[in-house]
């Protein structure tokens, strides 16, 4: 493994991810949404910066981790909304 990535579990799937960034950054490196809005449409982040909620994952097991305010570790497992 590279010092400069981690291994992030995304709903299930392995991917590596570059170091020291916020999980929110790192999914739009990879980019992905958050998840689905009920309609189906690709949700996204709107404030960035911890306000909003709309960036709310579960992540390891915990549901409502705000993903603009989380860094990505190893071996950290994240399920998007759906
Ligand atoms: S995007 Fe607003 S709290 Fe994370």
């Amino acid at each position: 493994m590279s010092e400069h990535t981690v291994q992030l579990w995304i709903d299930g799937q392995a991917l590596r991810i570059s170091a020291g960034v916020s999980l929110l950054a790192a999914l739009e490196q990879i980019d992905l949404a958050l998840g689905n809005s009920p309609g189906g449409a690709p949700r996204g982040a709107f404030c960035a910066m911890g306000v909003c909620q709309e960036c709310r994952l579960r992540v390891d097991g915990r549901p409502g981790v705000l993903a603009c305010m989380t860094l990505v570790r190893d071996g950290m497992r994240v399920e998007r909304r759906r």
